[in-house]
């Protein structure tokens, strides 16, 4: 058994895992490791070099090798795992240890699993972690909520591993109490699932109406990247369309499969978004633009068989590609407004204490979405802190009002030509549902009252009222 104590822990020493460790290593802290697959024990001394790294091959190897109070980090998947690995641990702990479950686990479980180890004087952190495997290893966005005391044991080494914004500012802050650090990642992913559905409907119209190849499109999200638009998955996406195949002659992108998997946490964000009566429907429509995506099979005969619209009329390149940056801007910043509307509810209803300014703060760089407009958006709720929707803000209700000629046109492109554009033409009809003073549910609430009595509320006097609609006037 090694005499050196370590000062932090990692349990899960995979690819993300690994970066992490090696990460923190490199700013100056001593790690050890375990992981159940020996293998990644022996990866992890194999590449760590001359840092003060370690790895060990049992529980209680592990946990004794560890600076007290100790700290643990988990990089494991979500689920079961965390409850196996915490509960083989709990035994080996003493008061005052703390385990951060740096996984994508549900804020449920999590609450769970803080409650179950503070009744032995133990801290459990749920925080989120984004970036993938470079951000992992260069620096990721980190989203930790939980106990503040806890949280302030490790802010030195959370910030000095993070991403930093304008080379100064750490991609990092305490969240709020709970599972706020895991509703925060959840979230994160709900927006992640809405940008890429967006960023994918407008390649296909381009490629089906506008005819740009690969080459072009390519071009197309490089220089949108250069503007407004610039975020990392513009940027990735402009990478993906130059990447040639290695076992052909084509360009990767063509030879993937149009059929993509999913681990949910979108799904999760739609799931609570409905229980707490938060409309986000631009995220919706994109876990169900990949849920349709998965029916390969049955496209595939659809398409024989479902007739869509003939002798549709080209669009000139320059004003499609013109149309499309305002639209994918437009919708870009409702996807935003819908998980921000969301986070707001959620931080009362859970009592989170969230500050929506630092939430943009901490997404502008290391994370999957991490974008330019963020800093607005951040901006935006420092100036106007309890405002009930980012489109509210003055800044933001501009940059809309500039760009919805673009989205208009595209919808009714779209709509002619027989392209799906599901998340883009949500986003429009959320922004027009959203900007009606008056809506239609008078009719809603007159049809529920028709045929079952449900009652209604008038807008002339208070009360509740029951008519018998099926008499005649
Ligand atoms: C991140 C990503 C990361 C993961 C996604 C993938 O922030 O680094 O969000 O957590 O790659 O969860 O999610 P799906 O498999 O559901 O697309």
């Amino acid at each position: 058994m090694s005499e050196q104590k370590y000062d932090y822990g990692m349990i899960g020493l995979g690819t993300m895992g690994r970066n992490l460790v090696f990460n923190m290593a490199d700013h100056g802290f001593s790690v050890s490791g375990f992981d159940q697959d020996t293998r990644q024990v022996d990866n992890l001394e194999k590449e760590r070099g001359d840092r003060k790294v370690h790895g060990t091959r049992s529980p209680q190897e592990f946990v004794d090798s560890l600076k007290q109070p100790r700290v643990i980090m988990l990089l494991v998947p979500a689920g079961k795992i965390v409850d196996a690995v915490v509960n083989e641990l709990k035994p080996l702990l003493s008061p005052e240890d703390l385990i951060m479950d740096c996984g994508n686990s549900h804020y449920t479980d999590t609450d769970i699993r803080t409650a179950a180890l503070a009744k032995d004087n133990m801290h459990f952190m749920g925080v989120g972690v984004s970036g993938g495997e470079s951000g992992a290893r260069f620096g990721p966005s980190i989203m930790p909520g939980g106990n503040k005391s806890a949280y302030d044991r490790v802010a030195p080494m959370l910030e000095a591993v993070s991403a930093k914004v304008n080379n100064t500012e750490p991609c990092v802050a305490y969240l709020g109490t709970g599972s706020a650090g895991h509703y925060v990642k959840m979230v994160h992913n709900g927006i992640e699932y809405g940008l890429m559905q967006l960023i994918s409907e407008t390649y296909q119209l381009l490629k089906e109406t506008g005819g740009l190849n690969n080459d072009e499109l390519h071009e197309v999200f490089k220089t949108w990247n250069e503007g407004r638009l610039q975020s990392y998955l513009i940027s990735i996406t402009a990478d993906i369309f130059n990447q040639n195949d290695e076992l052909t002659n084509n360009r990767l992108i063509d030879m993937v499969l149009d059929s993509a998997g999913q681990k949910g946490t979108g799904a999760w964000t739609s799931e609570d978004a409905m229980a707490l009566q938060i409309p986000i429907p631009v995220i919706d429509a994109a876990v169900t633009a990949r849920n349709l995506s998965g029916l390969k099979e049955v496209r595939v005969v659809a398409q024989q068989k479902l007739k869509g619209p003939e002798g549709v009329s080209k669009t000139d390149k320059k004003e499609l590609i013109a149309l499309l940056e305002q639209a994918l801007y437009f919708a870009t910043i409702t996807i935003y407004s819908q998980g921000m509307a969301l986070l707001q509810r959620a931080s009362v209803e859970y009592k989170y204490g969230l500050n929506l300014s630092e939430v943009a703060k901490i997404w502008r760089g290391g994370c999957i979405i991490r974008a330019t407009l963020l800093e607005q958006i951040s901006a935006a709720y420092t100036q106007q802190p309890g405002i009930a929707n980012l489109m509210l803000s003055d800044a933001i209700a501009a940059e809309l009002a500039g760009s919805q000629t673009g989205i208009r046109k595209i919808a009714g492109l779209a709509a002619e030509a027989g392209v799906p554009m599901p998340a883009t033409m949500t986003a429009l009809a959320y922004y027009d549902t959203y900007r009606h003073a008056w809506l239609p549910a008078n009719l809603l609430q007159a049809q529920r009252d028709y045929f079952g009595a449900h009652t209604y509320k008038r807008n002339d006097r208070e009360g509740v009222f029951h008519s018998h609609w099926n008499q005649k006037a």
